[in-house]
């Protein structure tokens, strides 16, 4: 199973970037919106690890809670910016909060990545085989909001045309 780390959004968040992200499809059908109940932001990608690892990382994980992250949706992010195989929304880190956040979970993961943490919520994937130039692209306006991240939890995700996100370990943020 692949494992992730990643905080949960409040509804109130989530249902403003899937309409976002369904009309980003309409006006470029290369993009495959993402379901909102599948909407997070990822903190550390561990990749494929064993039902052993599973249970042993989702208390390190929770145990990285501290308190309220308050987060700013920021703006229209591809990435890969030359080359996107996805469209995203940047998250403004208003406080540093997110970054300590991030920082204490990949420590406590032992998972460094060489490039800096980008914190952004993807709400679209580019279809297979399809090649998209964002300068060629004119996206409908992003949705503007200012919260606290929800909830910090271990993921498995199982995958499929619909990958399957199954919370192993979860602590509520607020
Ligand atoms: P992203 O979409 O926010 O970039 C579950 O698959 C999550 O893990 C995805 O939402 C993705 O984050 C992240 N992920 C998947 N494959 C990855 C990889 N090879 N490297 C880093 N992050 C990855």
């Amino acid at each position: 199973m692949r494992l992730f780390a990643a905080a949960d959004l409040p509804d109130d968040v989530r249902l403003p970037l899937a309409a976002w992200g369904a009309a980003s499809g309409e006006i470029c059908p290369e993009l495959r919106p993402v379901a909102e109940d599948r909407l997070h932001l990822t903190l550390v990608f561990l990749g494929s690890r064993s039902e052993e690892d599973a249970e042993r990382l989702g208390p390190l994980v929770v145990g990285c809670a501290d308190g309220p992250v308050e987060v700013v949706l920021g703006e229209p992010l591809w990435l890969a910016p030359r080359r996107p195989h996805v469209l995203t929304v940047a998250l403004r880190d208003c406080t540093g909060a997110l970054a300590a956040l991030q920082g204490r979970v990949a420590d406590a993961l032992d998972e460094h990545e060489d490039r800096a943490y980008r914190p952004h919520v993807t709400v679209a994937r580019v279809r297979k085989g399809a090649r998209i130039r964002p300068s060629e692209v004119e996206l409908p306006p992003a949705p503007e909001a200012s919260f606290g991240l929800e909830a910090l939890a271990l993921y498995s995700s199982r995958l499929g045309p619909k990958p399957r996100y199954e919370p192993l370990a979860k602590v509520p943020l607020a």
